[in-house]
């Protein structure tokens, strides 16, 4: 979407952290911005500070009538929309073995189906108009996994795949879809996330610890730039640190010596569709 000025971005989760940032780029890019966020408080800080161009709503991307009710606050407010940027998002550390069955509900709930609401009540409306872009922020967890991350990155692993499937269906039908995966950003995403939990998700358990160093991540902004840069661009995967290339590597060489090793003992099975 390479003209951005005066379209229009929604974006959630940016009462606090990347959303944050990337509203504010989206606002410098020129665009009009609806600044979402489960924490009202939040949202309104933001969207005074970035001025008449944006507004704040509230909304709890968890529950698909209040992303709804958010799209047509945005319809109503700016008469359209051109960027979604599906972003909202939550964290806890636990190992498998420790963790209760709310941890992994609020985690997919929020999460993943944050992201599936967003597309949900957005997709019709960006097909009608034959023109948008959805971004969904997944993570680098979305990408390489390991303890004490599982619950966290097996969403953020659906946030991936979902997005790899939605670029391909809506690739001829003049809407662009993105996937971010970031490294550490500076953000407040180990603390509001227990903040922001519904009591009725509260497993009781302390799953603060140990928490990533976000605090010595990229600054907000800086990620937001090179969303709205993706945006304009067209770019697929959104990758924001170059410091987990060799992970990433390994991981695929798994695969990659996996059909290797499948074929040299079994031949050749191809044929079959998938
Ligand atoms: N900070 C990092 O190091 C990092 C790295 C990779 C990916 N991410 C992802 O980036 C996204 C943004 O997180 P952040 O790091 O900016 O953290 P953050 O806590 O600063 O911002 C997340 C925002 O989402 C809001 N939120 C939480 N639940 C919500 C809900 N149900 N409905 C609406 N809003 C809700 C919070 O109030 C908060 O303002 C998340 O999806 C996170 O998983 C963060």
């Amino acid at each position: 979407m390479q003209s951005l000025e005066n379209k229009v971005a929604v974006v959630t989760g940016a009462g606090s952290g990347i959303g944050e940032g990337i509203a504010r780029a989206a606002a410098a890019a020129g665009m009009r911005v609806l600044v979402a966020d489960i924490d009202l408080a939040g949202a309104e800080a933001v969207a005074a500070d970035i001025g008449a161009q944006a507004m704040a709503c509230q909304v709890d991307v968890s529950d698909l009538q209040s992303v709804e009710a958010m799209r047509d606050a945005a319809l109503a407010h700016f008469g359209a929309v051109h960027l979604l940027c599906n972003n909202a998002g939550v964290w806890l550390g636990a190992l498998m073995a420790d963790a209760d069955i709310k941890d992994w509900q609020f985690l997919i709930n929020v999460n993943l189906y944050g992201v599936i609401h967003g597309v949900k009540a957005f997709l019709p409306l960006l097909m009608e108009q034959g023109e948008g872009y959805i971004v969904n922020t997944a993570s680098m967890g979305g990408l390489i996994s390991g303890p004490p991350e599982g619950l966290y990155t097996t969403t953020k692993f659906a946030v991936v795949g979902l997005s790899e499937a939605l670029l391909m269906e809506v690739a001829d039908k003049g809407i662009g879809v993105s996937v971010l995966c970031p490294g550490l950003v500076d953000t407040q995403l180990t603390t509001k996330s227990f903040e922001v939990r519904p009591d009725a998700l509260d497993s009781g358990i302390d799953h603060q610890q140990p928490a990533p160093d976000t605090a010595s991540g990229l600054a907000p902004l800086a990620v937001g730039e090179r969303v709205i840069d993706a945006v304009r661009d067209g770019e697929f995967y959104i990758i924001t640190h170059d410091d987990y290339r060799d992970i990433i590597a390994m991981r695929h060489q798994g695969i990659l010596d996996a059909l290797d090793a499948q074929t040299r003992r079994y031949g050749s099975t191809s044929g079959r569709e998938l």
